[in-house]
């Protein structure tokens, strides 16, 4: 078990709540930053609180919602230490761990379903880092 941050903005929030369920059916502890309404708010502020509990150790990784997913990723990757990765499906989240020992990955819940969702979150959390060549890459991201 693992403990996953967990954010989203207003546009994220239901697949927000259903992606606690699933986490939380997988065995994971999660840590939810918020948003907890359908109520306007703005995505950096969520994408920075997650990204903020990852590089902190708070949470061994994150997963962020918005819209499309990408303010909340160019949000959250703006703190040191984050690699976040906007997926649409299972191989994007896959690769993102294998070759970008990504730690949060960020949806976008006006562009794909709760299942493919889902597939991603599942896809995340069980891909080992590859390392190898792919080491060298990730630590010139800084
Ligand atoms: C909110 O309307 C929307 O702009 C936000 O969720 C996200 O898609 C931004 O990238």
């Amino acid at each position: 078990m693992s403990r996953i941050a967990l954010a989203s903005d207003h546009a994220g929030f239901e697949l927000k709540e259903a992606l606690r369920d699933e986490l939380k059916g997988l065995g994971h502890d999660v840590l939810d930053l918020g948003t907890d309404s359908l109520d306007s708010v703005d995505y950096p502020d969520f994408g920075r609180k997650a990204a903020e509990a990852v590089a902190a150790g708070e949470a061994e990784a994150g997963v962020i919602v918005c819209g499309t997913g990408i303010g909340i990723s160019i949000a959250a990757n703006r703190v040191p230490g984050a690699r976040t990765a906007l997926c649409h499906d299972i191989t994007t989240a896959r690769l993102s761990r294998e070759h970008n020992d990504a730690n949060i990955l960020a949806l976008g819940a006006r562009v794909i379903g709760t299942e493919t969702a889902r597939d991603c979150v599942r896809a995340f959390l069980e891909t080992p880092f590859a390392g190898g060549r792919h080491q060298r890459r990730v630590d010139k991201l800084g």
